[in-house]
């Protein structure tokens, strides 16, 4: 194991609107807590299980435009309560790391500000899926719903919330923004505008900040750069 003292498993989550670039910069994120010698499991939400996977294609499906909001959101939970008991859980009670492309504040962010369901509703069934456990870091990637949607837009067939409106999306980034602003230490706001490897750079940064508190205290004194999880150099030609 390279610079981490053991821990226990850590749960990570990537936030933001379509086309943020979450599911791009995983592999990076994995790179950069396996070259800590961390185990790292990458899911995502909705699904992240069998049961959770199908309950998704629900949700996903344009065909269901007129799926009611109260539907959607217990959906939701229920695909996450899956997600925990088959994936999540037991992840984290092995040690794992596990980083999760959307949880919990993607539900406030589409079911609440986007589709304008009661917050209070929402933190019930927090509650009722998740008790006490929440993410230990959420990275919210942000950028303006134009450019988001137009980066989605190149990639696949609108999924049934790409067909949003705009007005619908800004109420997503709003509610982003403002539980970044209301849980600064858990919420790290990324800038997701400039190109692929900035954000990278960005992230990895952001991470190796959150890795602070495990590194032994002597690699942490000595040394504060990222270089310090480069592997043991090589013998020399
Ligand atoms: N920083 C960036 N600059 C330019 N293009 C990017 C950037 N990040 C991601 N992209 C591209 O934008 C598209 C959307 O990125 P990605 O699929 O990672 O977004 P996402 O946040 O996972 O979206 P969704 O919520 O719809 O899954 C992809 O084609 C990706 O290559
Ligand atoms: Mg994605």
């Amino acid at each position: 194991m390279i610079g981490v003292t053991q821990t226990p498993g850590r749960f990570i989550t990537l936030e933001g609107i379509e086309g943020a670039g979450k599911s791009s910069q995983m592999a990076a994120i994995r790179a950069t807590l396996e070259a800590l010698g961390l185990r790292v499991i990458l899911t995502r939400e909705p699904g992240g299980a069998p049961i959770a996977e199908r309950v998704r294609q629900v949700l996903l499906d344009p065909e269901n435009r007129d799926m009611s909001a109260d539907a959607e959101l217990l959906l939701v939970f229920a695909a996450r309560a899956e997600h925990m008991d088959k994936t999540i859980r037991p992840a984290l009670a092995r040690g794992d790391w596990v980083v999760c492309d959307r949880f919990t504040d993607a539900t406030y962010a589409y079911q609440g500000g986007g589709r304008g369901l009661d917050p209070a509703r929402i933190a019930f069934l927090e509650q009722f899926v998740q008790g006490e456990l929440r993410p230990d870091l959420t990275l919210v990637f942000d950028l303006p719903v134009s450019l988001g949607l137009a980066r989605a837009g190149k990639r696949s067939a609108p999924d049934r919330f790409e067909g949003e409106t705009l007005r619908f999306f800004e109420g997503v980034r709003a509610t982003y923004l403002a539980r970044a602003r209301a849980e600064p230490v858990r919420i790290r706001l990324v800038d997701a505008s400039p190109p692929l490897e900035a954000v990278t750079q960005a992230v990895t940064a952001t991470i190796l900040a959150f890795m602070k508190p495990y590194r032994p205290p002597a690699v942490r004194s000595n040394h504060c750069g990222p270089d310090q999880f480069l592997p043991p150099a090589g013998p020399k030609p």
